[in-house]
């Protein structure tokens, strides 16, 4: 009998909450943001002539992440933007003069490849070196390393 009661109390559970969430879907204005699964194909902006191929970038597979080191403008409560987004990292071209200061790096940074680079490329090379630093401590380890993202060119840009 005790699984036929979960069965009935599921059941409750389902009829209450699921019609009660569609009546506040149906009242209330709020937004809601779709979450790309799965792949992402990452290409540069319409104005840049692109040499390499497009990024297939698994995005799902990066959710082990807090979504803000990657969305870091984000609020929580807003809608996630396009790294593209004019004022972010709009810039299509290099900027050409670099200096010392911190106004360079910011300007370095609206580059969208810089932008793009640093934090893709940025991650995976530093969860190498940790991974190297391990196997060179000569602590035993008891699991695997762990997995890390691509590091050379043609891994996230594959020879078309
Ligand atoms: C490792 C980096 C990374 C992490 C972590 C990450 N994302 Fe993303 N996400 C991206 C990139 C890159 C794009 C593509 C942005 C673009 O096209 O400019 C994207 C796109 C999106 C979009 C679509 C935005 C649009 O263009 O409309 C949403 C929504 C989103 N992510 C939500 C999330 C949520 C929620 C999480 C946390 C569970 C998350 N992301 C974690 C990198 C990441
Ligand atoms: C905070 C760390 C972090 C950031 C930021 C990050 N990655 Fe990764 N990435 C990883 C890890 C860890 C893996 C391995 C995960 C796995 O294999 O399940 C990975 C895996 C990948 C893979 C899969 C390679 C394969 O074996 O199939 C690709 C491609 C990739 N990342 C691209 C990107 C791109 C593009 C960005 C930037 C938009 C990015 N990553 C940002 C940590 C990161
Ligand atoms: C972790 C993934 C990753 C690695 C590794 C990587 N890139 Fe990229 N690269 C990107 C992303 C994401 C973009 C932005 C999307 C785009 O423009 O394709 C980009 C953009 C570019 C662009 C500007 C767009 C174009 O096609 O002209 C060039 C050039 C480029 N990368 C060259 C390189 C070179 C050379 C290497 C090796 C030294 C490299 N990338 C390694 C992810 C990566």
């Amino acid at each position: 009998m005790k699984n036929m009661e979960m069965v009935l109390l599921s059941l409750l559970l389902i009829a209450v909450f699921g019609s009660t969430g569609k009546v506040a879907g149906e009242n209330t204005n709020e937004e809601v943001m779709c979450i790309p699964m799965g792949n992402i194909l990452l290409e540069p902006p319409e104005a840049v002539k692109a040499k390499k191929s497009p990024v297939d970038f698994p995005h799902s597979r990066h959710f082990v992440y807090d979504c803000k080191i990657c969305h870091h403008q984000w609020e929580g409560d807003t809608q996630i933007q396009n790294c593209t987004t004019s004022a972010c990292h709009d810039l299509e071209k290099s900027p050409t003069r670099f200096g010392k200061g911190k106004s360079n790096r910011e300007l370095n940074l609206k580059y969208y490849k810089t932008a793009y680079h640093n934090l893709c490329i940025g991650c995976h090379k530093e969860m190498k070196m940790k991974n190297k630093q391990l196997e060179k401590s000569q602590v035993k380890l008891k699991t695997k390393l762990p997995a890390t993202g691509p590091t050379g060119c043609i891994k996230c840009h594959p020879k078309q």
